[in-house]
């Protein structure tokens, strides 16, 4: 049963976008599975460079089935740029399917996002403002669209107008801002469900079919643990679980099908929005990081916080998962700082922890114990070979691999696909 799901281990943004495609060359299905389009999947393969927000990043590989599994909310006007543009680079959409189970983002939904926001002043998430959180609150609520019922637009429009009337309620009379109105949404939904007809269809019995037949299947998390409504800085979270068993989950299998699960981490830390990172700097260094490495929002283009790996976050991730191997990005970014850092525990209250604290308010008040390694100061983007990296690198990764107690299975040492250390096989 080869099927690898592909994690985000801390905040989001680890690259996972390179590592899907990477894998996806082997692979015959990439389902992703969570999210919506508050993700950006940076890829830069020979079709030139993209950032991905719906379409999994297995579309480049033209044998790979691409779903979009029932745990994404799609916002369709998204998604229908996103499948044009891809068309107009003569990039092949016709294996990608959309399962009638994932809810839509309505207009209610993203005008929501940024009044709730608003409304938080101080206290704000810092969402991406996508209508992300209000669309998976209907969907819990049993408020949702789903994209299957944009088929029947007679049952479609009796479900919207009772919707929109308790929706427009709360936007007139909590918010104070004008109504949103029926016939244009109406109008305006059905053309999305008609261009995207072809795509949207029942997709669990594919997926087993393909496990079935022992065929490699990839599962594509978007965010990261950290970010998971559980386990991550609650409430500083997103709103679907980006976790391993949220695969499961998000993409109707059983979680005994995962045969593997490789968490990716970016060789330091970063975080977009409000919330705790303990290892944030605020100095030269994580100045230098976010220059060197263009830390800035794939989907809002805000400058990401920037610091050193949090191995005591990066042990919590890994348990929480249960990654089976490591991929860690962006390494080559590290090339030129003399020495690096890694978090090894937490000071909290006088006391020394070694564990991630599930309250928000302790997490904020954690100083980080680090530990120091030399840097090895020689550029290791051309290195595609384990035991060709300058000693003190292995000695970082190493050392990460040690603490968060799990094997390293990639590294990635720049954005292109071949920029890829392979230390074990992910299939
Ligand atoms: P939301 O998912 O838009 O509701 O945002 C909730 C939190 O998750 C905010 O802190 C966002 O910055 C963060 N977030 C959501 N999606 C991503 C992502 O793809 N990468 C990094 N952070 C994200």
């Amino acid at each position: 049963m080869p099927v690898v799901a592909v994690i985000g281990a801390q905040w989001g943004d680890e690259g996972k976008g390179k590592v899907v495609d990477l894998l996806a060359g082997k692979a015959k299905m990439v389902v992703r599975f969570s999210g919506g389009d508050n993700a950006g999947h940076t890829i830069i393969n020979p079709f030139g460079k993209y950032a991905l927000r719906l379409v999994p990043s297995g579309i480049f590989s033209k044998q790979t089935v691409c779903i979009i599994g029932n745990g994404v909310v799609i916002n369709p006007e998204v998604l229908v740029e996103e499948i044009d543009l891809l068309k107009q680079n003569n990039v092949d959409t016709s294996m990608l399917n959309i399962s009638d189970r994932a809810h839509l983002i309505m207009p209610y939904h993203t005008l929501l996002d940024g009044l709730e926001e608003e409304s938080r002043g101080g206290k704000a998430i810092g969402t991406t403002r996508r209508g992300i959180g209000p669309a998976f609150t209907d969907k819990t609520a049993r408020l949702g669209i789903r994209i299957g019922d944009l088929l029947d637009k007679v049952a479609f429009k009796e479900r919207l107008s009772s919707l929109l009337e308790y929706k427009n309620a709360i936007l007139t009379r909590v918010f104070g801002v004008e109504p949103l109105s029926l016939d244009e949404i109406y109008q305006q939904y059905c053309q999305y469900g008609e261009f995207l007809t072809p795509y949207i269809r029942e997709t669990t019995a594919m997926i087993e079919e393909m496990i079935d037949r022992q065929e490699p299947v990839l599962l594509e998390g978007a965010q990261g643990t950290l970010l998971d409504p559980d386990f991550g800085t609650y409430p500083y979270t997103t709103s679907s679980s980006p976790l391993a068993g949220g695969g499961s989950l998000g993409a109707g299998i059983g979680p005994n099908r995962i045969s593997s699960i490789l968490g990716v981490y970016k060789a330091y830390c970063t975080r977009v929005g409000t919330g705790p990172m303990p290892t944030e700097l605020n100095d030269e260094i994580s100045d230098q990081i976010r220059e060197r490495a263009h830390e800035y929002g794939t989907v809002t283009g805000r400058p990401r916080r920037c610091g050193w790996f949090d191995a005591v976050a990066g042990r919590f991730s890994k348990r929480v998962n249960g990654f089976t191997g490591a991929a860690i990005t962006r390494f080559d970014i590290l090339d030129t700082l003399p020495a690096l850092k890694i978090c090894v525990a937490y000071r909290l209250d006088g006391r020394t922890i070694d564990y991630f604290p599930g309250n928000v308010n302790d997490l904020e008040r954690c100083e980080p114990v680090y530990e120091e390694l030399p840097g090895w100061q020689t550029p290791t983007t051309d290195i595609r070979e384990y035991e060709q990296l300058p000693e003190p690198a292995r000695q970082y990764l190493d050392r990460i691999a040690e603490l968060i107690n799990c094997p390293v299975s990639l590294v990635c040492v720049g954005p292109e696909r071949s920029q890829t250390i392979q230390v074990r096989p992910a299939f």
